[in-house]
């Protein structure tokens, strides 16, 4: 049996906040950007907007493209560290929305390393045959967490969701591995503490001390080493090798990261697809919503091997690979 990824959707926010625009607001440019991340412009909520609508049109969406109903999932699964409250989890929230019941919702928070660790459980799930047709969700909107007024962090981030419908099938199609892995030693890295959230356009300041704190030049190297290390290990939990991937459909921090970790597993950038130039970083979001768009772009073909591999805060870091 495989546990195939038989739909995919995405949503983002319709505000676009270019460099431009950026640039009116911190001591920051265009060339600036580009240059050190290769991000032309991102998405951001804007306040009273609901990160939950984007990821109910994402599910539904990915729920269409896989032919089934809300009420035939047996498991909702949501990655993300942007829910609004403390409990319920984001995934019950979404779970009433969809109008299903008494089946497992839940949310599985790793940052930007979120969707891959959901990959982990609905894998296991899978394979214990517990669940066959499950919903995985990521979605995060960390516009909201940071500060704007530092120009470090307030250029990377944007905001989304994105949405994978898995069915088990009677063949050896679908996931074949997914390792996940953390390094707490290294949470100071990047962190945000819970509390404080502000949407860009927003009256009013983050209080000293609140939103999203990046040790920016360290995180580049342990990220390109554990995106790329992490890639392998799970392609040899496989039998395969990276001269045997199709696609890469990496987590979109940074073009540079993406690069270098293209570069350590022998790759050329023909193999790898990115939105980080229109999208930023959308934190769990952003493999799922790559994901889709290469589907929708027709780059992923039937038995292709996909390797999806993210790194986050925490540190928390974790890759899939897929038969598709
Ligand atoms: N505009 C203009 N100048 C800036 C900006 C900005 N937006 N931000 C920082 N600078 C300045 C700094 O103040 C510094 O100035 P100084 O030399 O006068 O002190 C200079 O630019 C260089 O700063 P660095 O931080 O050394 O720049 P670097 O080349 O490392 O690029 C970046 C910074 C883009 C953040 C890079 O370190 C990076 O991408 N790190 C990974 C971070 C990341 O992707 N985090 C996302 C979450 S983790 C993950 O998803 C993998």
């Amino acid at each position: 049996m495989g546990a195939r990824i038989v739909g995919t959707g995405s949503a983002v926010p319709a505000t676009r906040l270019t460099n431009e625009e950026l640039s009116k607001r911190v001591d920051t440019n265009h060339d600036w950007i580009v240059t050190r991340t290769g991000i032309h412009e991102r998405r951001a909520m804007k306040q009273g907007e609901s990160l939950l609508d984007l990821m109910y049109e994402a599910s539904l969406q990915a729920l269409k493209v896989a032919g089934m109903r809300a009420q035939d999932l047996q498991a909702i699964v949501v990655a993300t560290v942007s829910g609004e409250y403390y409990f319920p989890s984001t995934a019950c929230l979404l779970q009433a929305r969809l109008g299903v019941d008494n089946i497992p919702a839940f949310d599985v928070g790793a940052a930007c390393a979120g969707f891959v660790y959901g990959m982990s459980v609905v894998h296991s799930y899978a394979k214990s045959g517990d669940y066959d047709r499950m919903l995985l969700v990521g979605a995060d909107a960390l516009s909201s967490m940071v500060n704007w007024k530092d120009r470090a962090t307030c250029v990377l981030f944007g905001d989304g969701a994105g949405a994978i419908v898995l069915d088990n099938q009677p063949d050896d199609r679908g996931l074949l591995s997914t390792v996940v892995e953390s390094s707490g030693a290294f949470w100071e890295l990047l962190y945000v503490r819970s509390g404080h959230r502000l949407t860009f356009d927003e009256p009013g300041e983050m209080p000293e001390g609140w939103g999203i704190k990046m040790k920016g030049p360290e995180l580049f190297k342990v990220a390109v080493r554990a995106l790329s290390d992490v890639a392998c290990k799970a392609l040899e939990r496989s039998g395969l090798t990276p001269q045997d991937v199709h696609l890469i459909v990496p987590h979109q921090a940074n073009f540079r990261i993406i690069q270098a970790v293209a570069e350590r597993l022998g790759l050329g950038m023909d193999k790898v697809y990115c939105n980080v130039q229109r999208l930023g970083n959308t934190s769990a979001a952003s493999i799922p919503i790559a994901l889709d768009e290469a589907v929708r772009e027709g780059k992923i073909h039937d038995n292709d091997i996909i390797v999806m591999n993210a790194c986050g805060g925490g540190l928390t870091w974790g890759a899939s690979v897929v038969r598709w």
